[in-house]
């Protein structure tokens, strides 16, 4: 068998139309949807990232605006920022760029955001809301992984077992929920489980969020399974590729998603969509 892809690029670009389009719907309405974005230091990564942000915003009609601050910014002094976005009527997404310098204290920025314009879903709320079966926003990364299951017909996961590798708080934690959420029997693993292709050998879905090369091989996959590669690393010739090896597992696996051209779009593509329902949360029918 060769796994057939899931195309990351071809979904996210039809989730930015369908958000596109409702962006229209609002400003239509007098609403411009407004995402404010935090950048403290100069991490070079952060940098890019929060570049492509601001550009995926506008290619959508979204009003990105990023403010950049110094490293020496203290804590008090970012709390007071965000605290008066939170005030701001125009403003309905705010995220603050990770990582934070070392001084400050990452969770007690995150809980400062108003969890109505907590669009990345870091916020304690939001992962209580998550756990408890309420709405609230979502992390992207894992949201973006929930599509991609529902564009190959798995919405409802009654009778399917998922193993997540990884239990990271912003990926494999809420992912582990969403998949139980749609009926899903869950295994949570990491890189050290014990005998890792015992489990995942059981799995029809297998997501791998651990940061590593190679966690996933040929042999630990179930021929047919879905396997979704949240990984972003470089292999030694430099080029991106995630935790999956890709060429032997392909020839296994039902479905893979590809790095780069998988996960990584649809992340940057639930941001926007995650913008867009801040805004239309907070504005009257
Ligand atoms: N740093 C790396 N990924 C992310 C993300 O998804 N959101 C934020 N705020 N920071 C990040």
């Amino acid at each position: 068998m060769t796994a057939q892809l899931i195309d990351g690029n071809a979904l996210a670009s039809s989730v930015r139309a369908e958000v596109a389009h409702r962006v229209q719907a609002l400003k239509a309405r007098g609403v411009q949807p407004r995402l404010s974005i935090i950048l403290v230091g100069e991490n070079s990564a952060s940098q890019v990232y929060v570049r492509s942000k601001v550009a995926d915003s506008e290619q959508t009609g979204l009003a990105a605006t990023l403010e950049r601050y110094p490293a020496e910014l203290t804590e008090a002094e970012l709390l007071a920022r965000i605290a008066t976005l939170n005030a701001d009527p125009a403003v309905h997404g705010i995220l603050v760029q990770l990582p934070l310098p070392a001084h400050m204290n990452a969770n007690a920025v995150i809980e400062a955001i108003a969890p109505a314009k907590d669009v990345d879903g870091f916020h304690v709320a939001s992962a209580g809301a998550l756990m408890v079966g309420q709405p609230g926003f979502r992390p992207c990364t894992p949201y973006g992984c929930m599509r991609m299951l529902e564009s190959i017909g798995l919405r409802d996961l009654k009778g399917k077992h998922a193993v997540v590798i990884g239990r990271s708080n912003i990926v494999g934690k809420p992912m582990a929920m969403m998949l139980l959420a749609a009926n899903a029997t869950v295994t949570i693993c990491h890189s050290g489980t014990p005998d890792l292709g015992a489990l995942t050998r059981q799995a029809d879905i297998v997501v791998a969020a651990v940061g590593k090369r190679k966690v996933l091989t040929a042999d630990m996959i179930k021929p047919g399974a879905v396997v979704i590669d949240v990984g972003m690393n470089r292999d030694d010739a430099g080029k991106l590729c995630g935790d999956v090896d890709f060429a032997g597992v392909q020839a296994v696996a039902g479905w893979i998603t590809p790095v780069p051209g998988g996960v990584g779009p649809m992340t940057r593509a639930m941001l926007l969509v995650n913008t867009l329902e801040a805004a239309e949360s907070a504005t009257p029918p």
